[in-house]
């Protein structure tokens, strides 16, 4: 059988099976062991958790066996600033912001200048670096503890990523970057040495603190491929092996499978973007899984598991009971897809405001997130 799609850092294409992700990858399933573990920390469980938006790990049941121990872990996530920040970024945000709270646990943020500027040939460096510091105002609104959260923007903290970065890029062959990413002879030299430094935070904590500190990644499932080299690397250094927690992507408005992109504006909801925009984008791209008339609708319902507005309120809606009645309501055929566009539209809406509101304040606590040398 022929796979129709692709995952990796840089392309995600096509319908994408989860399940068989898992094995390529190498990871493991959430299961409701592991859920009922979490649970007992954290008493309820995020809404990201008992849905499977957080589907797949390495060595989460590690991590919880060390803090079960009072070991302290770090959580490590990261944004390369291509553009503005979408909505299905903020997803493993907003995570962290929970185990944050939950765990009590710092957390590092990356942001990768660097790498889209190696990676864009539009993309100047001066473009990444602004655009970097401007993803960081997102990063914060998610409600991060200053005291707790620690963002830098690549060129801006090159001393200390660097020397990091070396140590990992000796200890990996061309060929292994090459199996693990894809890379060819066109790729530039510079991404060639580019999972060294991706890699690199999964250790600062330890450096920084002067003892061994595992790393926790929530992230989405396409950035594995880091993990396993920074694995790899991690006994050879005296680093523990960094642990991982990886997530669905939130699909594109357009639906059809394929992950929400900065470059293609159609598909995306930028946390930018104004109450009207937002009702326009949902209005007219919005995927749906309603029947071609109303009476065909009532008839024979909707689907809303193709249905990209009720895709998205599973990532967006908390309350379990509210989306379970849009889901019947829909495939009953008692909600046409206009309402349920209107239920989606409302929810951004709320949410956007709110983020645009703690977006704006973070303006003035920017540098007590900000790590630079
Ligand atoms: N490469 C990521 C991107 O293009 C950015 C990134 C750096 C990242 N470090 C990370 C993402 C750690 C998740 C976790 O978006």
């Amino acid at each position: 059988m022929t796979k129709k799609y692709t995952v990796t850092p840089w392309e995600v294409t096509g319908e994408v099976d989860y399940d068989k992700l898992i094995k390529e990858f190498g990871t493991e399933k959430i299961n409701e062991h592991l859920l009922e573990r979490i649970k007992k920390h954290t008493g309820e469980l995020h809404y990201m958790l008992r849905r499977k938006i957080f589907f797949s790990h390495r060595d989460l049941n590690l991590v919880l066996d060390e803090y079960e121990k009072g070991m302290e872990f770090a959580l490590y996530t990261g944004r390369g600033p291509s553009g503005n920040t979408h909505i299905g970024h903020l997803v493993p945000w907003i995570f962290c912001k929970y185990l944050q709270d939950k765990f009590g646990a710092e957390l590092y943020f990356q942001i990768t200048d660097d790498e889209k500027f190696m990676l864009k040939p539009e993309l100047t460096l001066e473009k990444t670096n602004e655009l970097g510091y401007e993803n960081a105002l997102d990063v914060i609104a998610c409600g991060f503890n200053p005291d707790k959260t620690f963002i830098f923007v690549d060129t801006d903290y090159a001393k200390t990523l660097y020397k990091l970065s070396i140590q990992i890029a000796k200890k990996v062959t061309t060929s292994s970057a090459k199996a693990v990413f894809g890379f060819t002879n066109e790729t530039n030299i510079g991404m060639m040495f580019w999972p060294a430094v991706q890699a690199a935070p999964c250790f600062l904590p330890s450096v920084l603190k002067g003892k061994k500190i595992r790393t926790l990644i929530p992230a989405a499932i396409d950035q594995d491929p880091y993990w396993r080299i920074s694995r790899d690397v991690a006994p050879k250094l005296g680093f523990p092996k960094t642990a991982a927690i990886h997530n669905l992507f939130l699909p594109a408005l357009t639906g059809q499978g394929s992950k929400m992109s900065a470059s293609h504006e159609e598909t995306a909801v930028y946390t930018t973007d104004s109450e009207d925009i937002v009702a326009k984008k949902i209005k007219k791209y919005a995927f749906s899984g309603g029947q071609a008339t109303i009476d065909e609708h009532r008839k024979k319902g909707g689907n809303p598991d193709v249905d990209v507005s009720y895709q998205w309120l599973t990532f967006f809606e908390e309350d379990d009971k509210k989306l379970e009645n849009i889901y019947r309501e829909y495939k009953e055929g008692k909600m046409l897809t206009g309402e349920l566009k209107q239920i989606l539209t409302d929810k951004i809406v709320n949410f956007l405001k709110k983020h645009q509101e703690k977006r704006e304040k973070a303006k003035k606590v920017l540098d007590k997130f900000i790590l630079k040398d």
